[in-house]
């Protein structure tokens, strides 16, 4: 995909305020840290449009970024940040719930995890939220730089049988670093988005 502008559009904490311009979108949702900002940066070839951190659980709004002013890229606020409050967990919940269900144009979410770790807990929930709702699940496993290629090759196939029952086509090894995954990741969104 050929990414003529970025703009930052807003981030919105309540679901009522989101664009409202019908454009097609694309979410990213992942553990707190998992490098969901740096996989968006990437795909766009912007080094900080999406503001990255070392510290968790920075982002927890929805943030909305519109590409070639035809479609958005929503990065998701972070779950599984182990300081989180209870409350903070229950906004996370309701506002990723209400987005799902209330986003009519939403055409996929890219869903991360980490390559050394694997699917966690709240991972399978998300998954089995987007599955039961219908919505196309992209699998991205990001940080793979940091695994050699025969570990890498191990973990994906692993995490293939564990998440047999999503039917995902396929598990994309990612690094927002090298540029791994970056062509498979963006074939995989301009199949959905031409739906
Ligand atoms: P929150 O918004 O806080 O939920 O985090 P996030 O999921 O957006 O993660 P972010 O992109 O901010 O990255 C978190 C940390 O991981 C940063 O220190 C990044 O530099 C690092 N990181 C992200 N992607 C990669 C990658 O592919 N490889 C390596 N080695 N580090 C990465
Ligand atoms: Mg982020």
């Amino acid at each position: 995909m050929k990414i003529t502008s970025v703009e930052f559009i807003k981030s919105v904490e309540n679901i009522d305020h989101i664009p409202k311009d019908n454009l097609k979108e694309i979410a990213f949702a992942g553990r707190s840290n998992v490098g969901k900002s740096s996989l968006i940066n990437c795909l766009l070839n912007r080094k900080k449009i999406a503001k990255t951190s070392s510290t968790p659980g920075k982002t927890r709004l929805l943030n909305y970024f519109k590409i070639n002013e035809k479609f958005y890229f929503v990065d998701l606020p972070g779950y599984g940040f182990a300081k989180a409050s209870k409350t903070e967990r229950v906004h996370w919940q309701r506002l990723i719930e209400s987005f799902l269900t209330q986003s009519p144009n939403l055409k996929g979410v890219v869903s991360i995890i980490d390559s050394r770790i694997g699917p966690t807990k709240l991972d399978l929930q998300l998954l089995e939220w987007l599955k039961n709702l219908n919505i196309p699940i992209i699998l991205a496993a990001t940080k793979s730089d940091k695994l050699s290629k025969s570990a890498l090759l191990n973990q994906v196939r692993k995490y293939s049988n564990q998440l047999s029952d999503f039917k995902l086509k396929k598990i994309t090894p990612f690094s927002a670093i090298s540029g791994t995954g970056k062509k498979e990741v963006w074939r995989e969104i301009a199949i959905l988005m031409e739906h």
